[in-house]
């Protein structure tokens, strides 16, 4: 049977990649794409999801709008790294496939009462504004989900927005700090792990060899993207994040971490977003996520390299 997920996204050429990941995988069933403000707004977010489905093939995914910023402060973005219209790089057509009329929080919520309990996954890959939003509004549906599989934080690598916190916690710490807390099964993909994924040369030339529209496009967002955390971090590419969500649900043994305890700081302005991950288990806190830490990542990228193959 497929898994059945529902990806809350801001793409985002990382996002790009997750989604065209999820959408190549016979193994997975993408009940929907819930749009979430972050890297852009979400004017954008919800532009970009459907772009993404319709270069992937796929114009019947249905593709919802969510909310529009963060629970309780300001909007922050990220043109610095995604570009003005957070999927820069190649030139991309406007899409043609229509957004839902339903609004994003309301899907989710509908879908986990609608499905069984526990077959529906959520993968998370921008702020959680969406995915608290709806656990607030209808407490019932945390207890019905079956995993959740999100890219965010950082222990070991502390931030990249600031020298603290990771992006998709920082813009909304309230919100991560609900889902943390909301005792549903978490997985999280920080940037420990994702900073072993990098998009060298020979990596994005694989992606470019495919000789597909999905490979070209590929390969120009990763040129483009590349450039800015090359520089910041000196590395030989830029760190691939939300695909290793992912590619967690399709080959978890890929994948090492620990179950540990993970708060959110939510009160300090200095360490706002924080992840405070008791990854040594100094604290009697109970553990309420599996905080991955390590990637075997040349077998990350022959896995997304041969599904993106297949769009
Ligand atoms: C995360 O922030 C965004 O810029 C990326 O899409 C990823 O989800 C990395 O910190
Ligand atoms: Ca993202």
């Amino acid at each position: 049977m497929r898994r059945k997920i529902i990806i809350d996204t801001d793409p985002g050429q990382d996002d790009a990649f997750a989604i065209l990941l999820a959408l190549a995988s016979p193994e997975l069933e993408v009940l929907g794409l819930t749009a979430v403000a972050g890297n852009v707004p979400l004017a954008l977010t919800e532009r970009n999801a459907r772009i993404i489905c319709e270069l992937a093939g796929r114009p019947d995914i249905r593709v919802f709008a969510g909310c529009d910023k963060p629970l309780s402060r300001v909007l922050v973005t990220a043109e610095h790294v995604h570009g003005k219209t957070g999927l820069d790089g190649p030139a991309m057509v406007e899409p043609t496939m229509p957004l839902e009329a339903q609004h994003g929080v309301d899907f989710i919520i509908e879908t986990l009462r609608r499905e069984p309990a526990h077959t529906v996954t959520l993968c998370p890959l921008g702020p959680l504004t969406n995915i608290a939003e709806a656990f607030r509004r209808a407490p019932d549906v945390a207890g019905r989900v079956q995993q959740i599989v999100l890219m965010g934080g950082a222990y070991f690598e502390v931030g990249n927005i600031t020298p603290a916190a990771e992006f998709n916690i920082y813009v909304d710490p309230e919100a991560a700090d609900i889902v943390m807390k909301s005792g549903a099964p978490v997985v999280v993909m920080p940037l420990d792990v994702t900073h072993k994924v990098l998009t060298t040369r020979a990596r994005v030339e694989g992606f470019r060899a495919l000789g597909t529209e999905v490979g070209r496009v590929c390969a120009e967002w990763a040129d483009f993207f590349e450039r800015f955390d090359m520089e910041k971090y000196g590395s030989e590419g830029a760190p691939l994040h939300d695909p290793t969500v992912i590619a967690y649900l399709l080959q978890p043994g890929l994948f090492k971490g620990r179950h540990c305890n993970v708060e959110i700081e939510v009160q300090s302005d200095l360490t706002r977003g924080m992840t405070v991950a008791d990854w040594w288990g100094v604290t009697d806190r109970p553990a309420n996520a599996l905080f991955i830490g390590s990637v075997d990542a040349d077998g990350f990228f022959a896995l997304l390299t041969e599904r993106l193959a297949r769009l």
